[in-house]
């Protein structure tokens, strides 16, 4: 038996002694004042035990990781008509590049970068108003956490709006090409929104359950999405999830994975685990440089990982 809590005990020890530990993402004042000195580690089980370490109750601005239940929320708006507006696609460039979107007629490569869940947050704003929009994410990040203490940081959501240029840009660029359908400034008020969220790593374990479950809160027995879609959005994780760092996060963690620019990622490992990681330092392609190192920690104690055939004892024999 794993002593799961002795692990992440262990894991949050060397990380408070790593010396290098990145450097701050400082384009939105409030995120850009932060101490690198945090570190937050929390891991949920289906049968619901939580094993935390660290500041795992700090809360954090959530970012590009709420890009993972925008997806899901739009998922079960539209369903797979989103992916005629969005692709599923590795970019292979970082979060909020323009490029690829000029020769691709303004349809992003997928989800998780920045144009594709400014995308996703248009299909999401379908007749509402931005602050309608806001306040159903906000239910439903609440409901997949049961906390209903959860909310956006609105000083973050500001920074966001004030400093948001090629936000702004990529977003007049797929209005352009028909990919937009609404006022773009209400569009990226929702999307701004979308990334001010703060959460623990705690709530964030808790929120991603639903991924580890095949799609179920293990708690509610509530669906929040079909098992099929849960797979997608899994496998987008892992080739999207770090940008143009997928490949090396797959090759050193092996586990789907999103980050975001506060510091924090987080990880399924199907039918075993959801798990949350915070450390503000991040690395040049705006991952958490001590978050990766974690998890890559966390997964040689525990052998997790989508490419390990841990039910192969369990396969009928030949
Ligand atoms: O500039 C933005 O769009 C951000 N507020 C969100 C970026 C983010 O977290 C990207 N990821 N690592």
């Amino acid at each position: 038996m794993l002593d799961l809590q002795a692990i992440v005990d262990d894991i949050a020890a060397e990380m408070a002694r790593a010396p290098d530990r990145g450097k701050v993402a400082d384009y939105i004042p409030d995120l850009a004042s932060i101490s690198p000195d945090h570190f937050g580690l929390a891991i949920i089980t289906p049968d619901g035990s939580c094993y935390a370490a660290g500041d795992a109750d700090t809360l954090f601005s959530a970012q590009s990781i709420t890009k993972v239940f925008s997806l899901t929320m739009a998922l079960g708006t539209v369903g797979d008509a989103l992916h005629r507006r969005v692709g599923v696609e590795p970019s292979g460039s970082s979060f909020n590049s323009i490029v690829q979107l000029e020769t691709e007629q303004g349809i992003p490569r997928n989800p998780f970068i920045n144009a594709g869940a400014i995308v996703v947050a248009d299909v999401l704003l379908g007749r509402s108003e931005p602050n309608e929009s806001i306040a159903e994410f906000v239910r439903f990040m609440r409901a997949l956490v049961g906390d209903e203490t959860i909310a956006i940081d609105r000083d973050v959501a500001r920074g966001e709006e004030e400093t948001g240029f090629r936000n702004m840009a990529l977003a007049n660029y797929m209005r352009a090409f028909g990919n937009i359908h609404h006022p773009v400034e209400q569009t990226l008020k929702l999307y701004f929104h979308h990334c001010a969220l703060a959460l623990s790593c705690r709530q964030l374990a808790l929120a991603g359950r639903y991924l580890m479950c095949s799609g179920l809160n293990p708690e509610s027995g509530r669906r929040v999405i079909s098992k099929q879609r849960t797979r997608r959005i899994l496998a987008l994780m892992l080739t999207c999830g770090h940008y143009d760092q997928s490949g090396e996060f797959a090759f050193r963690v092996g586990l789907p994975g999103k980050s975001g620019v506060g510091g924090g990622i987080l990880t399924i490992a199907p039918g075993v685990a959801s798990i949350a990681v915070w450390s503000p330092g991040l690395n040049e392609q705006g991952n958490s440089q001590l978050g990766t190192l974690a998890l890559e920690r966390l997964v040689q104690r525990t052998g997790w990982s989508v490419f390990e055939p841990v039910f192969a004892e369990e396969l009928p024999s030949s």
